[in-house]
């Protein structure tokens, strides 16, 4: 009896041991945001642009095949980085609307990819648009403070009440 409430001992002090171990650390998400999900949405949100200014109105259209390769991989990027969201280093702790937030952006980002292997401008802008209500809604949710984070399309923060 001594002998087995020994080894019993012995077991809870080596499993402690491990499971302090394989606790998940925090992910650091604004890190991973702004070097990863911000410029991979950038790639895509600049790729199609209708500038109207003094030199009258033009449009940024991606050109050559390359270009648009790069408008595909900025789509796939973020449909990982939708993927990753939902691991537990970055869900663990949140409610259960963070993997929807999460998958949200696997979905937009998979209508990204089809956008861009369709080279049509037009889809490649109807899809930025529903981007940014992705990451907005996740934000308006997650974030302390939100803020924009698409180039150009203001929050009620930056058109009104903050300094
Ligand atoms: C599943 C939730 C979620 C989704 C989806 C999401 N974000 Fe975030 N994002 C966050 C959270 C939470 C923070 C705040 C991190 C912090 O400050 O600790 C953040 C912060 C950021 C920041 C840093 C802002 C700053 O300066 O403080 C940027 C930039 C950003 N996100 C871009 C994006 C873009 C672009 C998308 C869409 C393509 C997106 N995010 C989608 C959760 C999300």
């Amino acid at each position: 009896m001594g002998r087995i409430l020994a080894i019993s001992a012995a077991t809870i002090l080596l499993c402690s041991g491990c499971s302090a171990q394989e606790e998940p650390k925090a992910a650091d998400i604004k890190a991973e945001m702004l070097l990863h999900v911000q410029p991979a949405a950038e790639t895509f949100w600049n790729a199609v642009q209708f500038i109207s200014d003094e030199n009258g109105s033009r449009e940024i259209v991606p050109q050559t095949a390359a270009e648009w390769q790069e408008v595909l991989e900025g789509a796939r990027a973020l449909k990982k980085y939708g993927a990753t969201l939902q691991e537990p280093e970055y869900a663990a702790g949140r409610g259960a609307d963070w993997k929807d937030y999460a998958k949200g952006l696997v979905d937009v980002a998979g209508q990204a990819e089809a956008a861009a292997q369709s080279h049509d401008p037009d889809k490649v802008l109807e899809v930025g648009g529903t981007l940014y209500n992705v990451c907005s809604a996740c934000h308006e949710v997650y974030m302390p403070n939100p803020v924009s984070v698409a180039p150009g399309i203001p929050t009620d923060e930056s058109t009104g009440t903050q300094p």
